[in-house]
């Protein structure tokens, strides 16, 4: 069969790691026609792909240059919001965003928020456990979902009752983002949940300056509306778009990190029962979880000049895509890598990049799965699929369950 990538086959949405082991093997440097791009496979073009300066991450100010006027009048919004997201900027400007960023993730400001998490997880374990009491079917994704969009929104400030706005507004957003699914009028719908967050960030934001909140409630969005750097601050308009990029990039990651990572662990009854022996295996685990079916699939790039990646030239303009998930399964770095090993040390895995876009949010994804990882373990026993297969979701960018029965003996 003559390779040609297609991450919307149903097949390779299934299990995509057959296909990219024969890329790895016979195509690495592979043009997909289906994608109309370079999809890399291997782990040492992977990692150097995604911090080389000649591949941008801005995929934005060239889709704004190539649209119609009619199309940009559609996205006036959205577009310029998108060009504001630290994940899609260059440097300088991305050099400057990310510092001010950081100001919201500082161990201190984390450490301080831990017990704020562990109490939202007892709490959202408390109602799963409830609904799966009488070994009724419940859908893990609905937990897996609500404890990072509740998390991330009480990290930035935003009331737990509106977490149900925030989805919906999530969900208009993402097919412009880089889902692939096929969605009518996905400008308008994009350009009008931007519209209804940025209203919404700005009256949060301006609330908080008028009234900065006592030591014990400050957030992200306070850390980030004091943080300067060289007298440098960030804008109102700079403060809306990156409120909403945590929002969208702190919430469906960590759900499938939850997801992905439960179904791994439920076909593999062995290690399942491993962690729940040894609670203090969780850090190790939710690295392999990671590592073995990671959240996000691929990481893209636009390229600014031309590139030799693995002997083939790769023009500019041409757009490359980095697959993290085929990356954290090559061999020449992983050993026997489709064996799930919550004890596996040797595991530097790319799953939330690397070099200067790394993940800024990956501390806080990690926390939320140390806590409710074992916690899980501690209230349901003999977990099992329940009716029903899983469903994956059709998104090139994220690897995620759009649903997951299950089945558990409350602990
Ligand atoms: C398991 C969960 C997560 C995974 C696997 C993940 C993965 C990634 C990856 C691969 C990148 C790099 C993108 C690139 O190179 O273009 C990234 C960047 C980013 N992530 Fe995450 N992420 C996760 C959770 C989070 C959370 C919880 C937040 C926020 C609270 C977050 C916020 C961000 C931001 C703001 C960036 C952009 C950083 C920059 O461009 O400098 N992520 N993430």
């Amino acid at each position: 069969m003559p390779l040609n990538f297609d991450p919307y086959d149903p097949a390779v949405m299934d299990d995509p790691y057959p296909v990219y082991r024969r890329l790895q093997e016979e195509d690495p440097v592979h043009y997909s026609t289906a994608l109309r791009s370079w999809v890399l496979t291997r782990y040492d073009d992977v990692r150097p792909s995604l911090n080389d300066p000649r591949l941008s991450a801005d995929r934005i100010s060239p889709y704004l240059d190539r649209i119609s006027p009619s199309e940009r009048e559609k996205v006036k919004t959205v577009g310029p919001m998108l060009q504001k997201w630290a994940v899609f900027m260059d440097p300088p400007d991305h050099t400057r965003m990310r510092k001010l960023l950081n100001h919201g993730f500082t161990s201190t400001a984390l450490n301080e928020f831990r017990p704020k998490v562990e109490i939202i997880v007892e709490r959202m374990i408390e109602q799963l456990v409830e609904r799966g009491a009488d070994g009724r079917n419940v859908d893990i994704n609905s937990f897996a979902y609500h404890l990072p969009a509740t998390v991330i929104a009480v990290m930035l400030g935003v009331p737990e009752s509106d977490v149900e706005q925030f989805r919906a507004w999530s969900e208009d957003l993402a097919p412009f983002v880089g889902s692939a699914t096929a969605t009518p009028d996905k400008l308008g719908l994009a350009e009008n949940s931007a519209r209804a967050m940025s209203a919404y960030f700005a009256d949060i934001i301006r609330d908080r300056r008028a009234h900065p909140p006592a030591p014990e409630d400050v957030t992200i969005i306070d850390h980030m509306i004091a943080a300067e750097e060289g007298g440098d601050t960030l804008s109102l308009a700079e403060l809306i778009s990156n409120c909403v990029l945590l929002l969208f990039a702190g919430h469906e990651t960590t759900t499938n990190l939850l997801g992905n990572g439960l179904l791994a662990l439920i076909r593999h009854p062995d290690q399942l029962q491993l962690l729940r022996d040894n609670p203090a295996l969780a850090e190790t685990a939710v690295e392999e979880l990671l590592r073995y079916d990671g959240p996000v699939g691929s990481v893209a790039r636009s390229v600014l000049e031309d590139v030799e990646i693995g002997g083939k030239t790769i023009e500019k303009g041409q757009r490359v895509f980095c697959m993290l998930n085929a990356a954290n399964h090559d061999p020449h770095h992983f050993d026997n890598p489709g064996i799930l090993d919550i004890r596996r040390e040797k595991n530097r895995h790319l799953i939330f990049g690397y070099g200067i876009h790394f993940c800024v949010g990956a501390p806080l994804a990690r926390m939320e799965a140390h806590c409710a990882l074992p916690a899980m373990m501690r209230r349901m026993k003999a977990i099992e699929l329940g009716d029903g297969p899983p469903v994956w979701r059709d998104s090139l960018v994220l690897r995620g369950l759009s649903e997951l029965p299950i089945r558990f003996k409350p602990a």
